[in-house]
């Protein structure tokens, strides 16, 4: 199969994240001359260590920065900005650095695309946050959401939000390509252990023989979408010539309660021997009670949709936990 990027120019913005370091990797598969950008916040040096080609460079940089202070006559034809604290932990451990980045840095990396290749293509990290404690079911792409502007959880949501608008303004206004991808939970190899995510959380603890940490009766619901499929997803909506402009749910529809999902990872490491280990903490505030994403627009207008199984995607996962220094 041709390679998709062959030599295209394509800068990352959080290139040492989990989903970063895949689209790195991704992308140099493809062909791609790859510049990654981040500073560590959440990110870390050993995703990308396995690089050797010299088809990439590396730059530590806060992108919250104006461009000019990291990038030197540099010209991209694709931009993804992926750069961005991704867990409840994080992002209120971060909330203005996550304020910043979705908004500022957005603003600020596609006005350097605008000024250095009108032409190119920006591919803006969105979330099903932005559908917040959802009040329609499966969230499809025309849902505006259900979200508290000034919680817990607002320093993401909303900044994801103003990000998308961001994205809006450049494509309506100043004829930039931009391109909103809205993130269903993801999980596989290099997930942060500790960043409170829920996949994650639940094989640390079953791995170390605790318990696995339920909020509430664990009746709420999630789907989780294994990081290679997401990623396919991300490059074909990079690439489709009619996804200019478009904001397109990415993600897999599978919905399991948390009560389910904590039965499931205990059996993929313990089997069905021993009872899975559960305890139960009070339900955050504004934690969604149900995520499903309808994923019939990238169906259509990509020919996408997840193939890895729940199941599957654990394994992997769990076998990369077992060899990472958690
Ligand atoms: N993983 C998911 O399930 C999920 C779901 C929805 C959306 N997203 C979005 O996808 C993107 C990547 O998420 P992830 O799961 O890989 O998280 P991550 O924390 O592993 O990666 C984010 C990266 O961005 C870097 N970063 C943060 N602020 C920066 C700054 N100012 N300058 C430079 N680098 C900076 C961090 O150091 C980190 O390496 C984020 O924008 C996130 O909001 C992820």
């Amino acid at each position: 199969m041709p390679e998709r990027f062959s030599d295209k120019k394509v800068l990352v913005t959080g290139a040492a994240g989990f989903l970063g370091s895949h689209l790195v990797d991704a992308l140099l598969a493809e062909g791609a001359q790859v510049t990654g950008v981040d500073n560590f916040l959440t990110g870390n040096k050993n995703n990308l260590a396995h690089i050797k080609t010299e088809n990439f460079a590396f730059i530590e940089a806060d992108v919250n920065q104006p461009t000019d202070q990291y990038l030197k006559n540099q010209i991209f034809d694709f931009i993804f900005h992926f750069a961005s604290p991704a867990s409840p932990p994080y992002y209120q451990q971060f909330p203005r650095e996550t304020y910043l980045v979705n908004t500022v840095a957005t603003d600020h990396l596609l006005n350097f695309l605008k000024e250095t290749n009108p032409n190119g293509t920006f591919v803006f990290a969105g979330t099903s946050e932005a559908y917040g404690d959802p009040q329609e079911h499966p969230q499809q792409e025309t849902y505006w959401g259900h979200v508290n502007p000034n919680g817990p959880r607002s320093m993401y949501d909303e900044s994801k939000r103003l990000g998308e608008t961001i994205c809006g303004v450049f494509y309506r206004t100043f004829k930039i390509d931009t391109r909103i991808v809205r993130i269903f939970n993801t999980y596989g190899p290099r997930i942060d252990a500790h960043d409170g995510r829920i996949i994650p959380s639940f094989i640390t603890a079953a791995l170390k023989n605790e318990p696995m940490e339920v909020y509430g009766d664990g009746s709420q619901t999630r789907s989780y979408c294994y990081v290679s499929d997401l990623i396919e997803g991300i490059l074909r909506l990079s690439l489709e010539p009619k996804a200019k402009g478009e904001t397109v749910n990415l993600g897999n529809p599978g919905e399991f309660s948390v009560l389910e999902t904590a039965k499931i990872v205990w059996e993929a490491i313990h089997g069905t021997e021993s009872e899975p280990k559960i305890t139960s903490a009070p339900l955050p505030k504004d934690d969604p009670m149900r995520r499903q994403p309808d994923i019939t627009k990238a169906k259509q207008l990509l020919g996408w949709e997840p193939k890895i199984d729940f199941h599957d995607g654990l394994k992997k996962t769990i076998e990369y936990f077992r060899h990472a220094d958690i």
